[in-house]
């Protein structure tokens, strides 16, 4: 039976299944998808065509790529309602990038930051894949006619492509694609590492700064306890005068669920010491009871998910790409 689409706009994000995702990645993306059910269609997509930009071990793909599936699931992403599936097992996907590689000009991707950064000190060894990354993001956004797109700021710029891309193809070959827009959060979309505010907590960087969503509890605790915090012993949001007390606050909000003003009330007069041994409270709980869903799905479930996803995430993929290629004059 064909998925029935029950919300008229379309929502699709996606992670790349190259380790664990951390609380940075949770409240900037994640977090969003599980809300955004209720109200939109919508295709989560597990992405691991990106994640082989950078090397990775052949047999640690599907590990992550399931580990990555229980962690939607875990941040309440309900697969009665959502589309979940693997960009793998879509060559539309692939093939829609190809095209759009002819879409998008050198200009476009040179000032794509995220590759820029990525790319220090790689030089002339650096993939052509790693470049042309986000014309398959765009590729991924537009094959389903997406509407939002919830990201972290970092992805920001890779969703403006998508939109130049879509708008470029259409004007010059007749209107096929949606023009998608990215969705961030006011506060939250950038979160820094606990040993340098200046610094995004990545994945890339699994010491003392980051904490991921399967962290071991007592690691968690040791790293909230060494977090950095400003001069000074106020618990005041302010990003400038006070980076890393405000990245704490905005962790604290989002895991809690609390305002930054009700936390800052609550703690006028306190100082950072009794701040920050609540917030490891706050971390614990919420990591707790994370794991706790986590630990219930299985990697069987996890595959049946997938493979249901698959199914439903064709039958638009295949109606762009049909389209696309008829315009392009491939049959
Ligand atoms: P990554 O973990 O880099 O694969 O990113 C997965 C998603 O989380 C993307 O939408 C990112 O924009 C978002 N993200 C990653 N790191 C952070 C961070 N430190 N703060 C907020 N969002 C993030
Ligand atoms: N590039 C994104 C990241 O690194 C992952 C991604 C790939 C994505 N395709 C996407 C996100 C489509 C949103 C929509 O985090």
């Amino acid at each position: 039976m064909p998925f029935q689409l029950k919300h008229e706009q379309i929502v699709f994000s996606g992670i790349k299944p190259s380790g664990r995702l951390n609380i940075g990645g949770y409240i900037g993306s994640l977090s969003q998808w599980a809300e955004m059910q209720e109200k939109y269609t919508c295709l989560f997509c597990v992405v691991d065509y990106h994640a082989i930009t950078v090397k990775q071990k052949p047999s640690d793909l599907e590990k992550w790529t399931l580990e990555l599936v229980k962690t939607y699931l875990a941040a309440g992403v309900n697969p009665k309602k959502s589309i979940l599936f693997r960009q793998s097992d879509l060559s539309a996907h692939t093939e829609l990038a190809w095209i759009l590689n002819c879409t998008a000009h050198m200009a476009d991707l040179k000032k794509m930051t995220q590759f820029k950064e990525k790319s220090l000190g790689q030089k002339e060894t650096v993939s052509v894949g790693l470049f042309t990354y986000p014309v398959l993001m765009a590729a991924d956004i537009l094959l389903h006619q997406t509407d939002i797109v919830p990201v972290g700021e970092d992805q920001k710029q890779h969703v403006e492509l998508a939109r130049d891309l879509a708008k470029r193809f259409n004007n010059e070959y007749g209107r096929v694609f949606e023009i998608p827009e990215s969705v961030v959060r006011k506060n939250g979309a950038r979160i820094m590492s606990l040993q340098d505010p200046f610094k995004k907590m990545s994945k890339s960087e699994n010491g003392a700064g980051c904490i991921d969503l399967l962290e071991d509890i007592e690691e968690a605790r040791k790293k909230i306890r060494r977090a950095v915090t400003d001069s000074g012993n106020q618990i005041k949001y302010d990003k400038k005068n006070k980076p890393a007390i405000s990245n704490l606050l905005t962790i604290y909000s989002h895991l809690s669920r609390r305002s930054i003003d009700e936390i800052e009330k609550e703690y006028e007069g306190k100082g950072y010491g009794d701040f920050k041994k609540d917030l490891e409270g706050v971390v614990v709980d919420f990591l707790s009871a994370f794991q706790k869903n986590y630990n219930k799905i299985s990697d069987q479930e996890a595959l049946k998910i997938l493979e249901a996803g698959r199914e439903r995430a064709e039958e638009m993929a295949q109606k762009t790409l049909v389209k696309v290629k008829k315009l392009i004059g491939i049959k």
